[in-house]
């Protein structure tokens, strides 16, 4: 870890953090209302404690998350074009994590720009470290400029003074917001980008329910693990009592709604305290808790939510199998 943090605050790493403290606060408003509110719901946001971010590192290389290996495919297949109607001097990406697909983001963009810059933000700081002291090490032709926080309360205080960025928001993240939250990001990213810049988003496709469903059903159990220690991050931030065991992880295709439905379910009738915040909840056998939705997108409804956010969707990326989208767009309304 010595070495992580060393690389950190260099003159090609710099660490920026968006939230000024401690993010407590907002913790414990948003359990409150998520835990009190019907249905129980809690932000998933949350997941991505030091575990959580290495148990979504495995939920990618399992056999039935098909998204990131198909996400993978089009970037290997489609970077140079990407790169070759951007040419960023800068990309930007919400969401890092381990920047490991945005790297042939990166190296493309090295054949255009002697120099590149990178600006991930994440609100795990420990894999962001980690990613960017990765990648600084590997190119030595790599400026990274690194943003803790969260993108759906402090992007206000986000900053990119570079020419001709790349925007990126890739994994299908925007799956998980509502639609009121997804209008809300896409036009805070178009409001953040200028006229020059560009937009790149992978989401997820419409498809078999059957694959969809296995892809949130891990036969590992990666993804049920994911989604129960959630539980441990509320009981070490919050001095909760939430035994994992009373709980089963539950996933599902809602086809109406287009979405993923992810829940953790009480295998019993139970009380659980979080004594930081004096809250008691009791939990009937199998009352459910939403942890997470997960949309999934047709050509058609993804482009209208862009146009609709301020952006012009210039090629959609698809490959032959129509699993996952990768669409480019300019941020200007003419292009
Ligand atoms: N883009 C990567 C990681 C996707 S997982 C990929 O495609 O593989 C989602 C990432 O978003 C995680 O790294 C998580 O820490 C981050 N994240 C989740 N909610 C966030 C929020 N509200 N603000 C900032 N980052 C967030
Ligand atoms: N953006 C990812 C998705 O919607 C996030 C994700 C994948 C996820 N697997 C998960 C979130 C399991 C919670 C639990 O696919």
């Amino acid at each position: 870890m010595h070495d992580v943090v060393d690389a950190v605050n260099t003159d090609r790493f710099k660490l920026n953090r968006l939230t000024p403290g401690p993010q407590l606060d907002s913790l414990v408003v948003d359990v409150h209302a998520g835990l009190t509110g019907s249905p129980r719901s809690l932000p998933p946001k949350y997941f991505y404690d030091e575990t959580g971010s290495k148990l979504f590192d495995q939920i990618c290389q399992t056999k039935e998350y098909y998204l990131t290996r198909a996400e993978s495919a089009l970037l290997r297949k489609y970077a140079d074009d990407i790169i070759a109607t951007v040419k960023p001097a800068a990309i930007v990406e919400y969401g890092s994590g381990t920047s490991e697909k945005t790297e042939l983001l990166i190296q493309a963009a090295n054949q255009h720009n002697d120099w590149v810059h990178y600006l991930p933000l994440d609100v795990c700081e420990e894999i962001l470290i980690e990613a960017a002291s990765r990648l600084i090490a590997r190119y030595p032709w790599l400026s990274i400029d690194a943003w803790h926080g969260d993108f759906l309360h402090d992007m206000q205080r986000f900053e990119n003074h570079h020419e001709r960025s790349l925007y990126t928001f890739l994994g299908s993240s925007l799956g998980n917001f509502s639609n009121k939250q997804a209008i809300r990001f896409l036009r805070d990213v178009r409001e953040t980008a200028s006229e020059d810049d560009w937009f790149l988003l992978g989401v997820d496709m419409v498809k078999d329910a059957a694959v969809l469903n296995a892809a949130y059903n891990d036969s590992d159990g990666y993804t049920a693990a994911f989604n129960l220690n959630l539980l441990n991050v509320l009981n070490q931030s919050l001095d909760g009592d939430f035994n994992t065991d009373n709980f089963i992880h539950h996933a599902f295709f809602d086809t109406d709604k287009s979405r993923i439905e992810m829940q953790l379910r009480s295998t019993r009738e139970q009380t659980i305290t979080l004594r930081e915040i004096d809250l008691e909840i009791k939990f009937d056998d199998g009352e459910h808790i939403v942890t997470e939705y997960s949309r999934k997108y047709t050509k058609e409804s993804i482009q209208q939510l862009l146009i609709s956010a301020g952006f012009s969707p210039h090629q959609v990326y698809t490959g032959d199998n129509n699993e996952f989208m990768l669409i480019l767009s300019s941020c200007n309304k003419f292009k």
